[in-house]
């Protein structure tokens, strides 16, 4: 008996957490501060503005980005998917490579993963307008394959720039190959997930300071095994406590 109800709590918080998750509850007041400078005057101190960003963003897509033929995606692709976002974001998400409605919409996670990703930013108290959402590849691997090793190292450094331009103070990595290139290991996701990783921003070899990386499932992962979802919740609860998020009551 006392089992049983064990069992049933245990399946209720679950529930609980998936539902969160899903943004089927009041999203927890958000305690962001108005300004990124306001939020934190030390290692952004003196970095560019906000205009400024955007301007490097801009410069980045459009000089080098947009026409990018790195690699053999640029003959399949419809278009690149830079990302977007707030380039002062506090937070952002990097996720693998643009799918079938990324490609077509030139924007990131538009699909039903990133109705998912939606959801989960604003189970967390924000808005994809307040965050930043891009991927490891800018170009759709045909049939939304794996991207290749080579692609990886072709495509990552553009990835690098968007990072040290944005100078977050979280970033998840949703799925394997975003955490696994990252953080530069083999690591399975499930050995990653649920602690932070330090992450060295910067241009390369000029790492400036180490951001906290926590990797989490992806969506598309999640889609497929909701039951996982409540780890990832418990992820992002830790995402938001870095962040000095109120969590949800
Ligand atoms: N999956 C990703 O990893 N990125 C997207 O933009 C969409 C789906």
């Amino acid at each position: 008996m006392e089992t049983n109800l064990k069992i049933l709590r245990a399946g209720l918080r679950q529930q609980l957490k998936a539902d969160r998750l899903l943004g089927l509850r009041q999203a927890p007041l958000r305690e962001l501060p108005e300004t990124r400078e306001q939020a934190r005057p030390g290692p952004a101190a003196g970095a560019a503005n906000h205009e400024d960003r955007v301007a490097q963003l801009d410069t980045l897509n459009t000089q080098e980005v947009k026409d990018c033929r790195l690699c053999e995606l640029c003959q399949t692709r419809t278009q690149t998917v830079f990302g977007q976002g707030s380039a002062t974001a506090r937070l952002v998400f990097v996720g693998e490579a643009p799918g079938y409605e990324e490609d077509k919409q030139g924007l990131t996670f538009v699909g039903r993963a990133g109705e998912l990703l939606t959801r989960m930013i604003a189970a967390m108290g924000l808005t994809r307008d307040e965050v930043f959402i891009c991927n490891v590849l800018k170009c759709r691997p045909p049939a939304n394959r794996d991207p290749s090793a080579e692609e990886i190292l072709a495509c990552s450094p553009y990835l690098l720039r968007q990072l040290a331009i944005i100078d977050p103070e979280v970033i998840v990595a949703l799925g394997a190959p975003a955490a696994k290139t990252l953080l530069k290991t083999a690591q399975s996701i499930g050995k990653l997930r649920g602690r932070f990783h330090d992450f060295p921003l910067g241009a390369a070899g000029s790492a400036a300071r180490t951001v906290p990386l926590m990797p989490t499932y992806h969506p598309a992962y999640l889609l497929r095994s909701p039951s996982e979802k409540g780890k990832t919740w418990d992820d992002l609860l830790k995402v938001m406590a870095e962040l000095g998020l109120k969590r949800p009551t």
